[in-house]
């Protein structure tokens, strides 16, 4: 576990997309796995400057999305398809047919369900997993208690994630309760986990991950027993860590090593 904290929330993009942009050069057929919310917006920004600027192409990636809300259309401004439209495709030139989401709809949600794990299967498993954390611990929307084994499947949202989202929807729109989200499971799969986490909100959250027991109840605690996984965060969210000294000599040792 790598944890890296930055100096502000562009160096931690900046750190981020140039990791996505080395392992695209690598690889043209990256497998990428994406978050959407405030925290990855920088990093999008940067990869659509990437194409925009130096042409480099995504259009051979395949991606799958973390989660979405159940109950809204797919041109709602609040659903992530929509989200990852304005904020991502729209500047890229990934294949429309790659991208994937997983199944809002549908007589029969727990095999669509196993059917966008086989999806990731298929697509020989994510390459590079993107991750944001909730201030109450969750990744994607695998909520407090969420079994460290799940799989891709429906979740009734936390009061906390409904409260924390309330600022997107209007005095009296219906915020949906539900969303289909990949298993904590499914994400400790993908070969290479970023999570990024900006913000004072989160330090308790990032403290739990980081230094606290793996449990469901704080379900980003779970990447401690994943082989690859860094943490980027800013100033606030790192400020409750107690061996923060000893990541930046970890990372010092790192750079004077050659590392980014
Ligand atoms: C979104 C997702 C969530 C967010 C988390 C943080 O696809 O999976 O886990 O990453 O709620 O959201 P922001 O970045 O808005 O603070």
């Amino acid at each position: 576990m790598r944890v890296i904290e930055c100096q502000s929330t562009d160096e931690a993009a900046d750190l981020v997309a140039h990791e996505i942009l080395a392992a695209l050069a690598d690889k043209p057929d990256l497998v990428l796995g994406l978050a959407t919310g405030s925290t990855p917006i920088g990093v999008y920004e940067r990869l659509i400057a990437a194409h925009r600027e130096r042409g480099v192409s995504f259009a051979r990636v395949t991606t799958f999305n973390l989660d979405e809300y159940v109950g809204l259309a797919a041109d709602h401004p609040q659903s992530y398809r929509h989200f990852m439209r304005e904020n991502l495709f729209h500047g890229l030139d990934v294949d429309p047919a790659n991208i994937h989401f997983p199944p809002v709809d549908g007589d029969d949600l727990p095999a669509a369900c196993a059917a966008y794990e086989q999806a990731i299967r298929d697509a020989g498993g994510i390459d590079i997993q993107i991750l944001g954390i909730g201030s109450n611990g969750h990744i994607g929307f695998n909520e407090p208690t969420s079994s460290l084994a799940s799989r891709t499947r429906l979740k009734t949202l936390a009061d906390k994630t409904l409260s924390d989202n309330a600022r997107f929807y209007a005095e009296g729109e219906e915020q949906p309760q539900l969303a289909t989200t990949m298993g904590i499971g499914t994400i400790l799969d993908a070969k290479r986990i970023i999570l990024q986490s900006f913000g004072h909100k989160k330090a308790q959250a990032v403290r739990e991950a980081v230094e606290g027991a793996v449990s469901s109840f704080w379900p980003a605690s779970a990447l401690q027993m994943h082989p690859s996984v860094t943490f980027y965060l800013d100033r606030d969210s790192a400020s409750r860590l107690t061996m923060r000294d000893y990541y930046r000599r970890v990372r010092e040792n790192e750079l004077r090593l050659g590392g980014h």
